[in-house]
């Protein structure tokens, strides 16, 4: 079959990469892609939905995969499955799960999935009364989307007071932040589960755990992620099943009941909180860079799974993963993620390792192809390397071991991925 990728991320390019040792799949295209995805198939430069989906149905494209949240949240299923296309991911009415964190949190109470306790108010009174009653730190959240940086967690209540009058005024992030969500702080270990879901069945993929602070041990600003790995030892056997039994089929359940079953990828942000998982969001796609370590640890075709999941025929795939360990760190650009850098020019040594090459390898994320025809680094997130090995240990050794064959101006990366587990 053919496939199209919405999206140009490394997230992106790891489905692609999959897809594209995928015996069942002939052709990828990338909508809109990057300077790397180009290797992997064709990319196009369409982006209204309606173009996109005259494309797929005239070029029988069997297959549509949604990377990122925001055309989910804008309806891209919706038109795809007017047209009777096969795409992969949420309607915006489910996509909602990720779109409002105040219909996230509401959803969660009317099914009794466990969350932080909460309020979700537009009054700056209600808010103040609210966070009277908490000790810190204390959790502020704009409702909408606003590319992972509307949470602040406060250290006083007079901190909270202030997140909260600057988010209801608008001056912090315009109408996302109009509503608000204030709840208690969880103070355990974080958690990435992604569940692959076709309305009604799913298949849980291995623990991930993401780092998202800029520096080593945790320090320094949030970003959108500077390396993953999968699976961790922090979950047991008993986490999955509370995490199947609590979290993920009542959700799957309560989607169906309130006509807007869920299909595509339930992203659980989970904080393990004396050995119970609390959910702390939900995203409605892959993690970045979660997905760059999964995607290869994925035994079965992927294209079996993600139209298993689109046609919602889950019940009847058995999908398999390898026995493995992936770790991906992530590589940055000089100014991430203050500001934009100046474009750079990639260079990767040519030296033949039969360990790199056989164990490691690239998913290109913030990359642009020059007129040169060289690759150049543009985005504040340039490239993952991702190290898979029979331990966590080897597989990071050999994620490391890419990164010192990677070159570009002001490359900064986390030397510490994967630290929690070993
Ligand atoms: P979110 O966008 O809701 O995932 O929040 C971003 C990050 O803030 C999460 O990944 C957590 O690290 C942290 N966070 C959010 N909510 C809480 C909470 N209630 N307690 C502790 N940390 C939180
Ligand atoms: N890596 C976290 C996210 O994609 O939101």
């Amino acid at each position: 079959m053919d496939v199209l990728i919405i999206g140009s991320g490394g997230r992106e390019y790891s489905i692609g990469l999959a897809l594209s040792k995928d015996e069942n799949v002939e052709k990828i295209y990338f909508a809109p892609g990057n300077g790397a995805t180009d290797a992997l198939g064709e990319n196009l430069a369409i982006s209204d939905f309606n173009a996109l989906a005259d494309f797929v149905e005239k070029n029988g494209i069997e297959l549509t995969i949604v990377g990122p949240e925001a055309p989910l949240v804008e309806g891209i299923v919706d038109v795809f499955k007017e047209r009777n296309l096969t795409i992969f991911g949420p309607t915006a009415k489910a996509a909602q799960l990720e779109g409002s964190k105040i219909f996230m949190k509401n959803f969660l109470a009317r099914h009794g999935v466990p969350t932080a306790k909460y309020i979700e108010t537009n009054s700056l009174q209600e808010a103040y009364d609210f966070i009277n009653t908490m000790t810190a730190p204390i959790v502020v959240k704009a409702d909408g989307l606003c590319g992972g940086k509307g949470v602040i967690i406060a250290q006083s209540q007079d901190e909270a007071k202030q997140a909260a009058g600057e988010m209801l005024s608008g001056n912090s992030f315009g109408d996302a932040g109009t509503s608000i969500v204030v709840e208690e702080f969880l103070d355990g270990y974080e958690l990435s589960v992604f569940a692959i879901c076709d309305g009604k069945d799913y298949v849980v993929l291995p623990a991930a755990q993401d780092h998202k602070r800029l520096l080593n041990n945790d320090q320094g600003p949030n970003t959108g992620g500077m390396g993953a790995y999968a699976p961790t030892p922090l979950v047991n056997d008993d986490i999955y099943a509370k995490l199947d039994e609590r979290v993920i089929k009542p959700t799957l359940k309560g989607m169906q009941e309130e006509g807007m079953p869920f299909t595509g990828v339930l992203f659980i942000g989970v904080m393990v909180v004396n050995g119970d998982p609390i959910i702390l969001e939900y995203n409605v796609r892959f993690g970045d860079p979660e997905c760059e370590e999964l995607m290869p640890l994925l035994k079965s075709p992927a294209s079996e799974l993600f139209y298993k999941a689109a046609t919602g025929d889950l019940a009847n795939a058995k999908i398999e993963f390898h026995d493995k360990y992936a770790v991906g760190v992530v590589m940055a650009s000089k100014d991430y993620p203050y500001k934009n850098s100046e474009p750079a020019e990639i260079i990767i040594d040519d030296i033949y390792h039969e360990e790199i090459n056989e164990n490691a390898h690239i998913s290109f994320a913030g990359v642009s192809r020059g007129e040169d025809g060289k690759l150049y680094a543009t985005g504040g997130r340039v490239l993952v390397c991702v190290g898979i090995g029979d331990s966590i240990k080897e597989a990071q050794q050999r994620a490391y071991m890419l990164v010192g064959q990677v070159h570009y101006a002001g490359k900064q990366c986390r030397t510490d991925i994967a630290y929690q587990a070993l």
